[in-house]
């Protein structure tokens, strides 16, 4: 089983990462294969809304987008860590994750997703919110901790002394784990749920 790390923020090693590393090691503990994109210093584009994707199955933009998106598609589960910047997931993640989301097309059901942020001081959880909803319109499950997924830090050395934060890190990845292993049995089991033709209205009648 595989797990896609995604680091928005341009410090490689800094809070976010300090989280993800924290979730790694228990991914790697457990016997889960982890990939780490760092993608903050990347020059990303946002959506221009062309929908040439719609015909290539990939976006126009060839850049870290369509890497990545093979990664995604191979693996069971997908973390997303995030700076908080101005109350909201940095910019640089937010034009990645739109376009990954938007212009891959395979099926994302039952993926396991999770989302973790970092601040100095504010915004978590409405960065943390913004985050799930990637998942929660792709059929993926979102994995939980016992608290919301935030670390408290401007940096690694002050991420690291937020002991609740790296434990909510750790019970995040157990818990996702967990998740992974029984959707895998259950997909064995049941296969993936049945799907509808997709109905798609753009007005509310
Ligand atoms: C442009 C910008 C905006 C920020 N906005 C916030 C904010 O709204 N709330 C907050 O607590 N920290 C804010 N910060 C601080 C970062 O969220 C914080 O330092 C974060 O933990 C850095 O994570 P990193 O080391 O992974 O980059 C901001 C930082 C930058 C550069």
């Amino acid at each position: 089983m595989k797990v896609l790390l995604v680091n928005g923020s341009p410090h490689t090693a800094g809070s976010t990462y300090t989280a993800l590393h924290e979730m790694e090691q228990i991914f790697q503990a457990n016997g889960i294969e982890t990939e780490l994109l760092q993608i903050g210093k990347q020059d990303i584009r946002g959506c221009v809304a062309c929908n040439a994707c719609s015909k290539l199955g990939k976006c126009a933009f060839s850049d870290l987008v369509n890497e990545a998106a093979p990664k995604f598609e191979e693996a069971d589960g997908l973390v997303v860590g995030s700076p908080v910047y101005y109350a909201s997931a940095n910019a640089t993640l937010i034009a990645f994750l739109d376009r990954l989301f938007y212009s891959t097309h395979f099926d994302k059901t039952m993926k396991v997703g999770a989302a973790v942020v970092s601040a100095r001081r504010g915004g978590l959880s409405a960065s943390f919110d913004e985050l799930n909803k990637y998942f929660t319109i792709a059929g993926m499950p979102v994995a939980s901790s016992h608290y919301w997924n935030s670390i408290h830090g401007n940096n690694a050395s002050e991420a690291a002394q937020d002991l609740e934060g790296l434990q909510v890190m750790r019970t995040l990845a157990r818990n996702m784990t967990f998740l992974m292993k029984s959707i895998q049995l259950g997909k064995e089991t049941f296969g993936l749920p049945e799907k509808e033709p997709r109905v798609s209205t753009n007005f509310i009648r």
